[in-house]
């Protein structure tokens, strides 16, 4: 059984689209709520929550975050920037997990994986920080055999491989390719030990082939399913993409 790691943030990003300038705890007039969002997921087979609070605070707030790791009754994740900042939040949340990505502002969501080759020093102190305070660390990276293998040097217990290239290529020509890159990034991951998680771009489509991946533990998926959710409402959604996740 893979697992769902349910991204909340779209939900956020539609409350902020209305309540930039309000206090997120003006009473039950700010919608939609993220945490409701979560819970309702949950009901419906959510195996955990993921939230990535950006420095620009532009979807998921810092309110949200504590309510959630209150509220949840699974895992929650914690997407973050490699930052002293962030290492310092997350030391006081003690999120079940934290997944290391790349922040650029100019982004509208994630984009490329973090390059753990180039940026080792930084990575390397995080991760040796959450590891002393039990908190698992997760490495979104690209599926490349340099970035895989240093990542399980430096003591990460889970990457989660990028599939937002499979996901641009699905109706391309480099389709077949780039889901070769997952496959083979795959298999090196588990042969080094690290637990393999993958998302970005997993939609109620491309869910049919990305479930084949070899030794996956559990998906990332956001976009979809909160865009599904305005149709079906959160549990419909969710259940479908569980549903859809079995082999
Ligand atoms: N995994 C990571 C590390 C992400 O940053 C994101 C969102 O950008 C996702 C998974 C979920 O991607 P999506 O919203 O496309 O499902």
């Amino acid at each position: 059984m893979i697992l769902l790691g349910l991204n909340i943030d779209h939900c956020a990003t539609v409350r902020q689209a209305r309540y930039r300038q309000a206090d997120a705890t003006t009473g039950g007039a700010v919608e939609p709520d993220p945490v409701t969002f979560a819970l309702l997921g949950e009901r419906a087979g959510a195996d955990g929550i993921t939230v990535h609070l950006r420095e620009d605070r532009r979807h998921i707030q810092e309110r949200d975050v504590w309510r959630l790791r209150e509220g949840i009754a699974t895992r929650l994740n914690l997407e973050m920037a490699c930052t002293p900042a962030m290492t310092e939040f997350a030391l006081k949340l003690k999120p079940d997990t934290v997944c290391l990505v790349p922040e650029n502002r100019q982004e509208i969501s994630t984009e490329g994986g973090l390059d753990v080759v180039g940026r080792r020093k930084p990575v390397r102190a995080c991760v040796d920080a959450m590891n002393a305070a039990g908190i698992k660390t997760s490495l979104f990276i690209d599926p490349d055999e340099a970035q895989i293998e240093l990542a399980a040097k430096l003591g990460a217990p889970l990457v989660e491989l990028h599939t937002g290239a499979y996901a641009n290529a699905y109706f391309g020509s480099r389709r077949e390719r780039e889901f070769q890159r997952l496959r083979l990034g795959c298999v090196r991951a588990h042969e080094l030990g690290l637990t393999v998680n993958a998302g970005h771009g997993i939609n109620y489509v491309n869910i049919a082939e990305v479930r084949t991946l070899p030794h996956l533990y559990e998906l990332n998926i956001g976009h979809s399913i909160v865009s599904r959710a305005l149709f079906t409402g959160v549990e419909e959604a969710v259940r479908e993409m569980k549903a859809r996740m079995v082999p």
